[in-house]
């Protein structure tokens, strides 16, 4: 059982913290949590909780990494996740900040093979909601929203318009998102939620 130390731990500090005391920077590197990703994800995907909604949610996620924002979506449901491959740091962080168990994993180094998996998985389950951080090129954020959108709800990461550097480095999701049509956005930059007009 939990002690209370590691309890208290766990419900006081933010992810951020929490991953940089044990794993420094290169806990970090590559993840979300940088200006406040974890509060502003959990506030979008809290959004989602209707109450109508069946809990736990269903959630899809292109763009593992290292898992931190798997073990954040996690708290809301079931997530599956993919990647083309595996960072060093993907299984000690998952083992050391997993709260639920409900994270599935899949690493498939062939991009076209990894969507014809996903392209499986949702023609046999249900989803609700798809977090997109893979690739962040034009054309691999096309595809990735062509294979996810009948989910009814996908989730951006990256759209930074509001910052130099990163618009610069991001110009793909940006003009991706602007150019989206007949749907409704909901932006908690660097997060967006997308959902076809009703
Ligand atoms: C920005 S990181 C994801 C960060 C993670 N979502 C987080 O916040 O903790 C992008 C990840 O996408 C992966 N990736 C690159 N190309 C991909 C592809 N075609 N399909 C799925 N993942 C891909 C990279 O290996 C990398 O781990």
């Amino acid at each position: 059982m939990e002690g209370n130390a590691d309890m208290s731990n766990r419900l006081c500090f933010t992810m951020y913290e929490r991953v940089f005391e044990r794993f420094g920077e290169q806990g970090i590197r590559g993840s979300m949590l940088r200006e406040n990703g974890e509060e502003k994800l959990t506030r979008l995907m809290g959004s989602l909780i209707q109450p109508d909604a069946t809990l736990p949610l269903r959630i899809l996620e292109i763009g593992t990494c290292q898992c931190v924002s798997a073990i954040i979506l996690s708290r809301f449901g079931d997530v599956h996740t993919f990647d083309v491959r595996e960072k060093p740091l993907t299984h000690e962080l998952y083992q050391a900040f997993h709260e639920t168990g409900n994270v599935y994993r899949k690493v498939i180094p062939d991009p076209k093979e990894l969507r014809s998996e996903i392209r499986a998985l949702l023609d046999t389950a249900r989803f609700d909601v798809a977090f997109i951080d893979g690739r962040h090129t034009a054309k691999a954020i096309e595809k990735d929203f062509e294979l996810t959108r009948g989910i009814g709800r996908l989730i951006f990461h990256d759209y930074w318009p509001h910052d130099e550097r990163r618009a610069r480095r991001f110009a793909d999701v940006i003009a991706f998102v602007d150019g989206l049509q007949e749907c409704r956005l909901t932006k908690l930059e660097p997060f967006v939620l997308w959902e076809p007009a009703t």
